[in-house]
């Protein structure tokens, strides 16, 4: 079977490509608007672009009327954001926070999480994650056409904070972060069954 990603309706596309490009990180991604609301909501169009420097990217689509989605106006707005990591406990608030509310709901009342203050972005970060990932608006980059297009938004990390029993031989403990991972659809999968491979080396 061949697809041809041109000749295919955008939503069938989407369903296909998500399925395949898999397993994805989540940003849980925490924001400021312009009126002071804090906003909170998963993207699994994430990952790593450098490490040095340290930017990540974030790809957000558009609403359902083609309208910016809240965290895109706000990262517009204070030039920042805040990657909040999710672990298994956070799967069913994280995918709560996914509901469409009105900019003008507080997603961490809404959903009963925990802000708190981050130390250099004006953003929140969210208490419960075991891992903070501060970032400064890198640039933004506007792909594709209205109503489907998205804006990835790519961050500069400034400050990373991570619950001390996390950290081990300069990394993140896995099988103590219990990182959640997006599958397709409503599928997700756990990062606790792990492998382990040697880098080769020539002789
Ligand atoms: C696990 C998960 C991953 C998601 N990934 C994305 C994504 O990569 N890009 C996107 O635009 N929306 C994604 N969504 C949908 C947004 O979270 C949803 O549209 C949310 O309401 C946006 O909130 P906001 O308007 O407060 O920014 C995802 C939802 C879930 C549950």
């Amino acid at each position: 079977m061949k697809i041809d990603p041109k000749g295919t309706n955008s939503a069938e596309f989407y369903k296909l490509f998500s399925s395949v490009v898999v397993p994805r990180p989540i940003a849980w991604v925490s924001t400021i608007s312009e009126d002071g609301i804090f906003n909170l909501a998963p993207f699994s169009f994430f990952g790593i672009l450098s490490s040095n420097p340290a930017l990540v990217y974030v790809s957000v689509g558009r609403k359902r009327g083609g309208q910016k989605k809240d965290t895109l106006a706000n990262i517009e707005f204070s030039k920042d954001f805040v990657v909040n990591i999710v672990n298994e406990d956070l799967a069913e608030v994280m995918n709560l926070s996914s509901t469409e509310f009105t900019s003008e709901v507080d997603e961490f009342t809404e959903t009963g999480l925990t802000s708190t203050k981050a130390d250099v972005v004006a953003s929140p970060m969210l208490a419960e994650s075991p891992v903070n990932l501060e970032c400064r608006l890198y640039n933004v980059m506007e792909f594709g056409e209205l109503p489907r297009g998205s804006s990835v938004v790519i961050g500069e990390v400034v400050q990373v904070h991570i619950k001390d029993d996390l950290f081990a031989d300069g990394g993140i403990h896995a099988p103590t972060l219990r990182a959640l991972g997006r599958h397709s659809g409503n599928l997700y999968c756990r990062t606790t069954d792990l492998i382990e491979m040697e880098r080769p080396s020539l002789p």
